[in-house]
């Protein structure tokens, strides 16, 4: 057992450094056992330190010290103090030169932090604090500075040497080994430095820009992969153009890189100048990715790119302040693909992350504002809630301020902090300086956790001909917050009349109530508001949250024939999808709630099959409205869920549409087959949702055709998106033979291919059919399984705990002993995936006690671990003591 706890670090003690860093100046000896770091800082005294004559504090991690060295003279063991975490000078002069050299083994390193070893390669990731790891410090986002690094390696095993900035210099050197040197004008913290060096082959591609400077774009991959480049570049064209466009933001440097490498804990990261990419995010061709997968690379590429303004131009004070650079830079991929494709199809896959995963991570014991006020790891801290929540709340200022006022005070945040470290306050602060307007209330948005509630009712006055609708709000107690201030919340609204028009909303003060808007943001400040709407000649129906315009839970009594309007009428996509997903949901809760077996809704039988027929709509919007509700999302919704009773009425509720639709599906099939050349438009792309949906609803029910479809599609298929479709299908399905037959020629043909063997992992582990846990040892067991890398890790063993909730949540707690076991095994060789993983066991207290009495055991043994890490301890601890 661990005996220490981990330090809690607080927002509230955050002092500037003592010391900055003014230029580093690298040098890394590479070797097969080891590499050396001479580093060499230029350092001073920061004036705006009170702390006169502190002592300077390096952070280090797993570092074996050579020598230091203060303004050229060597120090002696006893000038200085080395601890687990830290080198200590006690008396250093207000400005000086400090070298240091220490000795690293990249090819043991098995957390990823740091300099380590993918696939032969050598490549760093140092956010957030894994500089450390490579050499003494001072590891803080605040302390910028100007970086030289020259790499010298083993000319064959290492002939491409990359870091950040531009190559200033490259030679031979004695032995076969040579050297390149880099330098980086930019001033940077020291979790965007990045070192690559490997044997990989280089694409290449220039962008030139609105001012006419010409970038060279390069991507770095393994020989093997160098047909997988194309749509990386492509995207990465798009998104730069896209943000001169519109944030008027120009590339810096005359050399942008991407690299791929196979082992990475996390999706990509932002290294100035130098991006690295897990290879599950960068590399796709039509043969071996789906349209998800292109999707995805598309917008993390324009992600990691947007990072260089909104990252790393104006970068975070502290780590409290992650969500400064994660929350709007992904309020900037999101808008970007929105733009690239459909908005709405966008907004739903993203609404529904948020609904399904952050909204369970804001109900459980790690829930934390998106500005958290403390943390004892920060790597636990890159969650849903400072992306996906951090997101909503600056979409929730462009929606107030409008699209003018937020790019003025976009353009003022980057031109006041260029080349700072700031904090989410300074960007409020700029939006409401370039906008007028008073955020005060809306910041309540960074500090306070958990979702708020709005409860809507409305009435109708026929003789007076208003509407009024009331809105409370709440905001639950959350782990150390209780007794919670209202929020500021945009509340988009529109009502619709009795044919489905939208009727003017006409407030009771509006002087003209002919030029009354359809849609209005209704801004919510205070614990209750009445809204009353004049001139209504029917009771409306209401659509209310459009576009999802705020991250709230909404209650409201909706009717299913509500319900079923909505649904066929809103003039706004998102809730016409929204309403749907609610009817199921309400269906699938009654039938679950219900002891006698009654009937399933007839009513959506009818609503699914006017959407199945209906060539008039959206057939991108279609194909989500096609989707039922998942399991996780229902399990979320529910208090107490029963897991096995949610699983098994969403199968009869799917069973019972697809054997009433069945004729229609397979003309769905049809008619959305064809011998069109492959092309990721948005029209091919939801052609291939919905025959692949189809063959999903068919395969549900074993229907024989649906099965001879899903055969000569899997052997036919040009694309991974449909060789996944029926692959999927059948393994869904209660065609044993066929399954394990798909399943085994499948392996055979990708075998060689790690990001489709991720795939053909995925498929099983989140099967209840292919995925039971004697089925999912045996996948652990498997030859290309590897508990070194990461997505495998997440291909079986996450997608089984995530998605295969039935067979995790098995009543005997086979499931949380399982994941126990592999969090335990996996905390000594890479505690931040581990802390990760154990997420499902973290909501014990959600599950009826059957259930959570198991789950708070499995975690129990985990916190009894020996040698728990700091990662782990924290996860464990906080959800166990909640
Ligand atoms: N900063 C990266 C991103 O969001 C994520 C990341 C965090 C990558 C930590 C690695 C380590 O783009
Ligand atoms: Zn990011």
């Amino acid at each position: 057992m661990r005996t220490n706890q981990p330090t809690t670090i607080h927002l509230s003690e955050y002092k500037v450094p003592a010391y900055l860093v003014d230029a580093v100046d690298l040098c890394f000896e590479l070797f097969d056992d080891g590499a050396r770091v001479h580093s060499t800082l230029s350092v001073r005294h920061n004036p705006e330190s009170t702390e006169e004559s502190a002592p300077l504090a390096l952070d280090g991690d797993s570092l074996k010290l050579e020598s230091v060295a203060l303004n050229g003279k060597e120090l002696a063991a006893g000038d200085y103090e080395e601890t687990d975490e830290q080198l200590v000078i006690a008396k250093v002069p207000v400005q000086f030169e400090l070298k240091v050299v220490t000795w690293i083994e990249p090819q043991n390193n098995t957390r990823l932090e740091g300099l380590y070893k993918s696939s032969g390669m050598f490549c760093t990731q140092c956010e957030a604090e894994g500089f450390r790891c490579i050499t003494y410090f001072p590891d803080r986002p605040d302390v910028m500075a100007r970086y030289r690094t020259r790499i010298e390696a083993d000319k064959n095993t290492c002939p491409v040497l990359l870091s950040n900035g531009n190559d200033v210099e490259k030679g031979d050197l004695d032995n076969g080994r040579h050297f390149v040197t880099w330098e980086d004008p930019f001033p940077k913290p020291s979790y965007l430095f990045a070192l690559v060096a490997g044997d990989l082959v280089e694409k290449q591609d220039t962008f030139t820009t609105c001012s006419g400077r010409d970038i060279d774009l390069r991507i770095y991959v393994e020989a093997r992969n160098a047909a997988k480049t194309r749509h990386a570049l492509d995207s990465l064209k798009r998104a730069m153009r896209w943000d001169e466009e519109t944030y008027g933001r120009e590339y810096d440097l005359d050399i942008f890189m991407i690299v791929a490498v196979d082992d990475f804990n996390m999706g990509a990261m932002e290294n100035k100048g130098l991006n690295i990419f897990n290879s599950s995010c960068v590399l796709a061709s039509q043969e071996t990715a789906t349209d998800l997968a292109f999707q995805r690379i598309e917008s993390i590429v324009a992600h990691e790119y947007f990072h260089n303004w909104s990252g790393n131009r104006v970068t975070c004070r502290d780590w409290f302040q992650l969500s400064l650079k994660e929350g709007f830079t992904v309020f900037r991929d999101a808008t970007f693909s929105a733009d690239m494709g459909s908005s709405t199809v966008k907004r739903i896959e993203d609404v529904t992350l948020l609904r399904t995963a952050q909204f369970a991570e804001d109900a459980g014991p790690m829930a934390h504002p998106v500005r958290p006020a403390s943390y004892m790891e920060i790597s636990n801290f890159y969650t849903l809630t400072i992306y996906e929540k951090g997101e909503e709340v600056v979409r929730m200022i462009h929606t107030l301020l409008g699209p003018e006022l937020f790019r003025k005070g976009s353009d003022l945040y980057f031109e006041r902090h260029d080349g700072q470290a700031v904090t989410t306050d300074d960007f409020v602060r700029a939006m409401e300086d370039a906008s007028g307007r008073d955020l005060s209330q809306f910041r309540l948005w960074y500090e306070q956790a958990g979702t708020p509630e709005l409860t809507v009712s409305d009435n109708y006055d026929d003789e007076q001909g208003v509407y009024r609708l009331t809105v409370q709000q709440s905001v639950p107690d959350t782990p150390g917050q209780t007794d919670k201030k209202p929020q500021h919340i945009p509340f988009a609204l529109g009502l619709l009349g009795a044919d489905g028009e939208t009727l003017p909303l006409t407030l009771e003060n509006d002087q003209n109530a002919a030029s009354a808007p359809v849609e209005r943001v209704l801004e919510l400040t205070e614990a209750s508001h009445t809204f009353e709407f004049h001139g209504l000649s029917q009771k409306p129906v209401p659509s209310l949250l459009r576009s999802f315009s705020a991250p709230v839970r909404v209650v409201y009594p909706w009717s299913r024939e509500q319900l079923l309007f909505l649904m066929s009428h809103d003039s706004d996509g998102f809730n016409r999808w929204d309403a749907g997903q609610r009817l199921a949901i309400d269906v699938i809760q009654s039938l679950v709630a219900s002891t006698e077996t009654v009937e399933v809704e007839p009513r959506l039988v009818e609503a699914y099959r006017s959407l199945l027929g209906d060539a008039t709509l959206d057939q991108a919007l279609v194909a989500k409205m096609m989707q039922l509700p998942s399991e996780a999302y229902l399990v979320e919704l529910a208090n107490s869920p029963d897991v096995a009773a949610i699983h098994r009425t969403r199968e009869r509720v799917a069973t019972y549409l697809a054997t009433a639709l069945r004729d229609e599906l397979i003309e769905c099939y049809h008619r959305n087959t064809g011998t069109d050349v492959y092309e990721i438009t948005p029209e091919s792309v939801a052609r291939r949702s919905l025959r692949n949906t189809a063959l999903a609803w068919l395969l549900m029910i074993n229907d024989e055709t649906g099965r001879d479809l899903a055969l000569a599609q899997l052997s036919a298929a040009d694309n991974m998106t449909d060789r996944m479709g029926a692959l999927r299908a059948l393994v869904n399905s209660d065609y044993a033979s066929e399954r394990t037959q798909v399943l085994t020629d499948f392996y055979e043909r990708f075998q060689e291919d790690p990001q489709v063997v991720e795939q053909w992992f995925s498929v099983q582990a989140s099967s209840d059919r292919a995925g039971q846990l004697p089925q999912i040892h045996a996948l652990l067991e498997h030859p290309a399984f590897d508990w070194k890398n990461p997505n495998k890790i997440r291909s079986v063993v996450a997608v089984f705990a995530g998605q295969n909730l039935a067979a995790f949540h098995n009543p005997d707690g086979s499931g949380y002993e399982f994941l126990a076991d592999q969090v335990c095994r996996l905390d000594d060789s890479n505690p931040q995936i581990a802390a990760r993983l154990v997420t499902p066991l973290t909501r014990w207290k959600k599950f009826a006690p059957a259930y959570s009495a198991l789950m708070r055991s499995a975690l129990e043994r985990v916190r009894d671990k020996s040698e728990l890490s700091a990662d782990l301890y924290e996860v464990v601890h906080k959800s166990l003591e909640s």
